[in-house]
């Protein structure tokens, strides 16, 4: 099994190389890992991107397509529902859509969309976003 040295040997060499190889700088604006609440950061800018449209900037409800829904998506910094909700209910709904959890299937599935860190990310930026009991 002589002869399979050297190939073994140039897999490794490339391997090392690739591995070494920089990942491309983030875009002018992004979010660095340096920065305090840079997850919430994440999950904010998940949020508005795929989320705010119904939900709100600010989770009240009020996206400009919530008009159109029946049932319109619930305030989700209502410190009420922040509390009956577990952080792995909140993401098993944000992946398998209401649907897939006995809600409005106006509510759509992101398990596809989104990865599984931003799913942790947009359940901590959602509750980021309760309001502090009266
Ligand atoms: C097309 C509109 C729409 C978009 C986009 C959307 N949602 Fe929703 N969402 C809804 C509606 C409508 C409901 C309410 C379902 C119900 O009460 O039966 C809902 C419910 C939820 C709930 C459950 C609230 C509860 O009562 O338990 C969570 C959590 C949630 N959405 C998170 C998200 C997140 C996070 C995103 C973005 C990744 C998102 N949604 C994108 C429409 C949307």
């Amino acid at each position: 099994m002589r002869a399979g040295r050297p190939l073994i040997a140039i897999a490794c060499l490339a391997l090392a190389a690739c591995s070494r190889a920089k990942a491309p700088p983030p875009p002018a604006g992004a979010p660095s890992p340096a920065e305090p609440g840079y997850e919430v950061r994440l999950g904010h800018d998940v949020f508005v991107h795929y989320c705010a449209t119904c939900h709100g900037d600010a989770g009240a409800g009020d996206g400009f397509n919530a008009y159109n829904l029946d049932p319109r998506p619930r305030d989700l910094s209502d410190p009420a529902f922040q509390k009956k909700k577990t952080d792995a209910e909140l993401a098993d709904t944000v992946r398998r859509g209401g649907a897939g959890v006995g809600l409005s299937n106006l509510m759509p599935p992101w398990g596809k969309t989104l990865s599984e860190r931003q799913v942790d990310e947009v359940v901590l930026y959602m509750r980021g976003l309760r309001k502090s009991a009266p």
